[in-house]
C-alpha cells in the first residue's frame, strides 16, 4: 500500500449511518456523518453522552461496521477489506487509546507497549527496543518494568499512548483518553498528545466531552442529533 504523505485525507468517512437494533428498540445514532482527517492534523470530536462519539470512532477505526456509508484509509475503502486485512491495517497504520487503558496487568509497561509489534511479527529484541523508545517519548523511562496496576492513572494513560504510537501509525484514535483522570493530569495527557502529534507527524482524532481539552486541538467538531458539524463557539 502506498502511504506517502499527500494533502488528501489519511482517514475519512462518507455519509455514515449507524443504527442499533436490539429487536425491541431501534435507534439511529449516526445519520449521515462525513469527516476528513488530514495527515498530521488534530481533531477533537465533542458531543453529549450517547451522541455517538464512540460509535463514530469505532467505525473510523474499522472496529465496527456502519449500516450505510463508507470509510477510507487513503484511497482504500476499509469496508471492502476482509477481517484479516482490516486487522492488518489497524495494526500497522492506526493507534487506539481508550478511556480505560486496556493494558494487561500480567505484563510490564514495556511488554504492553511492545505487544502490537510482537503481534505484527516483529522480532522480540526490536519490539522491546521500539517499546522502550516509545515509553521514553511519553516520559516513562523510569517505569518500564512496572505492571500497569503499579502505575498511576496518568502513567497508565501515558503507557496506553506509548502503545498506540509504537508502530508509528498514521492516525491515532483516542476515545475519552482523559475521562478517568483529574483535570490537571488530563491536561498533561493532552499536552503530551499534542507534542507527540507535532514531533511524529501523526494525525490525532480525539473524542471528549470536555470542551476545554477539545479547544487545545486545532479542529473541533460536534456530534448532535446524529450529525457532525464544525463546532461553533
Ligand atoms: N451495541 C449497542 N447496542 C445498542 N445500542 C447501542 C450499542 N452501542 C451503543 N448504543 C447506543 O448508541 C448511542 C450512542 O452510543 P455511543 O457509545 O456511540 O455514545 P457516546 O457519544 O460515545 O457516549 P459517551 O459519551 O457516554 O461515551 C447510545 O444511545 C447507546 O446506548
Ligand atoms: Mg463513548
Amino acid at each position: 500500500m502506498d502511504t506517502s504523505i499527500s494533502n488528501s485525507p489519511v482517514l475519512s468517512c462518507r455519509n455514515i449511518v449507524k443504527r442499533y437494533d436490539d429487536g425491541v428498540d431501534a435507534v439511529t445514532v449516526l445519520r449521515g456523518v462525513s469527516l476528513d482527517i488530514a495527515p498530521g492534523s488534530q481533531i477533537a470530536i465533542v458531543g453529549a453522552s450517547g451522541s455517538g462519539k464512540s460509535s463514530l470512532l469505532h467505525i473510523l477505526g474499522a472496529l465496527d461496521t456502519p449500516n450505510e456509508g463508507d470509510v477510507f484509509f487513503l484511497d482504500h475503502s476499509i469496508l471492502s477489506l476482509n477481517r484479516t486485512q482490516q486487522a492488518h491495517l489497524r495494526n500497522k497504520y492506526l493507534g487506539f487509546v481508550y478511556q480505560f487503558h486496556h493494558l494487561l496487568n500480567e505484563f510490564s509497561a514495556l511488554e504492553n507497549v511492545a505487544m502490537p509489534l510482537l503481534i505484527s511479527g516483529e522480532k522480540a529484541a526490536v519490539a522491546m527496543e521500539k517499546a522502550s523508545s516509545a515509553l521514553d517519548k511519553v516520559g516513562l523511562s523510569h517505569r518500564k518494568k512496572h505492571a500497569p496496576n503499579a502505575l498511576s492513572g496518568g502513567e497508565r494513560q501515558r503507557t496506553a499512548i506509548a502503545r498506540a504510537i509504537v508502530n508509528s501509525p498514521k492516525v491515532v484514535l483516542a476515545d475519552e483518553p482523559t475521562g478517568n483522570l483529574d483535570a490537571k493530569t488530563g491536561e498533561q495527557v493532552y499536552e503530551l498528545m499534542l507534542s507527540l502529534q507535532a514531533d511524529l507527524n501523526m494525525a490525532f482524532a480525539v473524542v471528549t466531552h470536555d470542551l476545554t481539552l477539545a479547544k487545545k486541538m486545532s479542529h473541533q467538531y460536534q456530534l448532535h442529533d446524529g450529525m457532525l458539524q464544525e463546532y461553533k463557539y
